[in-house]
């Protein structure tokens, strides 16, 4: 029988705060029941890397491609992971879209990281894990922030809030959140996003900064539907974090479609996720999701159906 082994990790999505932590309020993040698997399996022209999802076919010489980024993250995957026999293939697949905002790149890098460890026989967990992805998002993305990696490899939900030293908290759930996400292609990188802000809170600081003291108490009674499991509550306090977004400028026409298609057919609550100008929305979905997942789809969306703060 010929050897194989495994990995797998969650994807995320931001519950509250952001934007407004970019500004010093604080934000929450949960890992999600819908992730990557990854497998290595032997293989003597290797190393080589398939992402038949992402239409993704990766070998470590391929100098200059549209793949070079991955081929490097994966490079440094196989050293972080100590891989001395290179003779191998790595599959990824699963069902997280890349590039909208639920952590794709980061549950990559710890579905690989994970499959490669237990290859090594030297299973990669704890800090080594995080310094590991740290090191495979930072070929991705230059400086991640770190949010991304920290809550796909620990599972769950964060608090995380950003100063000198990003600092990570966990938080209680009564039980996962039960929650549907849909996406649509991005009309702006994050970057662009974050800058658009920047300049129009420069124009109105006083104005801009009330709003992120909003969003930073929404956040907090957030936490606190979280730890009773009021998802009614919830509900509306995305929908609340959902308007406070568009306050600042960074939703777009289909996150607008999106939530209000959702709340339509029946959610509790629905809000952007992530940095925004399109991407992916979150809404919470105590009764049926079903329901919710075939409005967007009708509407054109994609969309699963998923629980929010599972472990990993
Ligand atoms: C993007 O995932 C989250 C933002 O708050 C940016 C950041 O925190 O770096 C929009």
């Amino acid at each position: 029988m010929s050897r194989a082994a495994t990995g797998a990790a969650p994807g995320k999505v931001i519950l509250f705060g952001e934007h407004a932590v970019v500004y010093g309020r604080p934000a929450v993040a949960a890992s999600l029941a819908t992730g990557l698997g990854a497998t290595v399996t032997p293989f003597p022209g290797g190393p080589e890397l398939e992402v038949p999802g992402w239409d993704l076919h990766v070998r470590l010489d391929q100098k200059g491609s549209r793949f070079d980024a991955i081929a490097r993250g994966f490079a440094t995957a196989l050293d972080a992971a100590g891989v001395q026999d290179r003779a191998l293939k790595v599959t990824v697949d699963g069902e997280l879209p890349p590039g909208v905002g639920l952590g794709s790149s980061a549950a990559f890098a710890v579905a690989v990281l994970r499959a490669l460890g237990e290859w090594n026989h030297a299973p990669l967990t704890g800090e080594p894990l995080l310094a590991a992805a740290h090191a495979v998002e930072t070929v991705f993305h230059g400086t991640p922030s770190g949010l991304d990696h920290t809550v796909i490899a620990t599972g769950g939900c964060l608090r995380f809030e950003r100063g000198a030293q990003t600092t990570f908290t966990p938080v209680p759930l009564a039980r996962p959140v039960p929650a549907v996400v849909a996406w649509a292609p991005r009309k702006g990188s994050t970057r662009q996003a974050v800058a658009g802000l920047r300049v129009r809170h420069e124009a109105l600081p006083a104005h801009f900064d009330r709003v992120f003291d909003a969003i930073g108490a929404v956040t907090e009674a957030g936490l606190q539907a979280l730890a009773s499991g009021d998802f009614d509550r919830l509900g509306q306090l995305f929908d609340l974090n959902h308007g406070l977004l568009n306050a600042c400028g960074v939703s777009n026409v289909d996150n607008e479609r999106m939530v209000a298609v959702a709340r339509e057919a029946g959610a509790a609550g629905a809000k952007l996720t992530g940095a925004g100008l399109g991407g992916a929305v979150v809404a919470v979905t105590p009764l049926g999701a079903d329901r919710v997942v075939e409005a967007l789809q009708r509407a054109g969306y994609k969309a699963f159906q998923t629980r929010l703060g599972t472990g990993r």
